[in-house]
């Protein structure tokens, strides 16, 4: 399926100099969204993987439909503040400075194998953290990583070479 005409270019958002990738519309369409979690539970059942991470907010827009898909736990990371229990963290880098992605401690079990789903992959500093606070739980590994679109103009090939990497449209 053709994705790309279901995701829109929004010029100067949230900021001047900003091309926003809205996939809202694809979230519109009964075909397009489903299609995208039959690709990512493909993908996840592949892998053998049995829990399923994803942060705010737009990767909860894929992660409990795929999760509950494949047969999968879900793990939220959420930016701090949310999350009411003891957490673990990260700090992590945006673009401009750093950020923190929390997850509650114990959420992952020893031998968890985890694919890390998300919408968008621009300069990885998102994903990187998030690989990083899954290894604050002992002994879980990173069976895959997934995300919708792939900015691939803004990150190099660090993240692909080392872990199996699944993405459904690529600029
Ligand atoms: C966006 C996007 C990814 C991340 C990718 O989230 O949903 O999670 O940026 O960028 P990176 O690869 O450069 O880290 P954002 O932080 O804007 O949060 P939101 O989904 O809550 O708007």
């Amino acid at each position: 399926m053709d994705l790309k005409k279901f995701i829109l270019d929004i010029k100067d958002f949230p900021q001047p100099g900003v091309i926003f990738k809205d996939i809202t519309p694809l979230l519109n369409d009964v075909e397009a969204f489903k299609f995208v979690v039959d690709e990512f539970t493909k993908f996840v059942k592949e892998t053998g993987a049995n829990v399923i991470v994803a942060p705010e907010a737009r990767g909860f827009l894929f992660a409990p439909a795929v999760a509950y898909a494949a047969g999968c736990r879900f793990v939220l990371v959420r930016k701090p503040g949310k999350l009411p229990r003891t957490v673990n963290e990260v700090e992590y880098s945006l673009e401009y400075g750093t950020g923190t992605l929390q997850m509650h401690q114990g959420d992952l079990h020893e031998n968890d194998k985890v694919v890390v789903l998300d919408d968008v992959l621009a300069t990885g500093g998102t994903m990187d953290g998030i690989i990083a606070l899954c290894h604050k739980e002992k002994n879980i590994s990173i069976a895959g990583i997934a995300c919708l679109i792939d900015l691939a103009f803004l990150h190099n090939d660090d993240l692909k070479n080392k872990y199996n990497l699944k993405t459904l449209i690529t600029y």
